[in-house]
């Protein structure tokens, strides 16, 4: 490239340099140069405009408001007045009655409680005293069975060679020796003293091992239990086998005209082993085999 050449390409680059730099100043003067407003600027001049004209009008509609409101009372007479009267003609308002109300599911429930636990502790209460009223059972066992008159009683036993058997009361009655009230006195309840002190002595028939009817057995003039060989004295007293104490008794009552009566409604439980009041041994042959424990 030559002089002129290079020239010439310089002279353009100014050219066109200067084009741009007057576009670019002319386009800044429209905006600022010129005093034109944004607009944003314009949007916030006539909303405050329009704000200012709607106070004015509402001035002028409270100005007419006073104004047609003051030519009214002008325009008014006293003729035209109506007195006010507090006579209504409506009748006063009073409360209602709870009852009335009704009531509520907590009044509901309150109610049912306290009515069910009355209910249930006067039906308790009335159970209860009827059960005392109610006459004690007699004259089967669980209660006092009559077992005849004394005499009755001694020819049973002399008749069951030393035994006498009272079904109903599910007992035997044998007789005690009155040279062993000293000793009986110390081993026995007081319940069964009155028997014992009449010659009598009544003993529960069922073994106090596991329950079966402990028969007599007259040759040894024992009673001797068939089911575990337990074996006692004539009036109950533990002699040997697995029983844990000798059998039970009942007391006897005996009334002003001879009258005897099993007491069944009272068990006394049988003397520990090794209790021995009579000193009795056995009088003979023994009716089932005794088993030591
Ligand atoms: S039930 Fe009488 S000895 Fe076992």
């Amino acid at each position: 490239m030559n002089t002129t050449a290079a020239i010439i390409v310089a002279v353009a680059a100014i050219v066109v340099l200067a084009a741009l730099a007057f576009v670019t100043l002319a386009r800044r003067t429209d905006v600022r140069g010129a005093g034109a407003l944004s607009a944003e600027t314009v949007r916030r001049d006539s909303s405050a405009r329009k704000q200012r004209a709607g106070v004015e009008a509402e001035a002028a509609a409270v100005r007419s408001a006073d104004v047609v409101e003051a030519e009214g009372k002008a325009a008014r007479t006293g003729a035209d007045l109506v007195p006010v009267s507090d006579d209504t003609g409506l009748a006063p308002w009073t409360p209602p009655e709870p009852e009335a109300i009704g009531v509520s599911r907590r009044q509901f429930f309150n109610r049912a409680t306290i009515s069910l636990m009355g209910a249930g502790i006067g039906t308790f209460s009335a159970a209860a005293f009827v059960a005392f009223l109610w006459p004690t059972k007699t004259g089967g066992f669980g209660g006092k069975v009559p077992v005849g008159r004394v005499a009755d009683i001694e020819a049973g036993i002399a008749s069951g060679d030393g035994f006498f058997y009272a079904p109903e009361a599910r007992a035997w009655i044998t007789l005690y020796p009155q040279d062993a009230l000293p000793k009986a006195e110390e081993v026995y309840a007081s319940s069964l003293l009155p028997g014992l002190e009449r010659g009598f002595i009544a003993s529960y028939q069922k073994c106090p091992h596991l329950g079966c009817r402990v028969p007599q057995c007259t040759s040894s003039q024992w009673f001797e239990c068939g089911c575990h060989g337990s074996q006692y004295n004539r009036v109950g007293e533990k002699k040997g086998g697995p029983a844990p104490r000798g059998m039970d008794h009942f007391p006897l009552e005996f009334a002003a005209s001879g009258e005897v009566t099993v007491d069944t409604g009272t068990i006394v439980q049988g003397p520990p082993i090794g209790t021995n009041t009579t000193g009795q041994e056995a009088e003979g042959p023994h009716c089932v085999g005794a088993v030591e424990h």
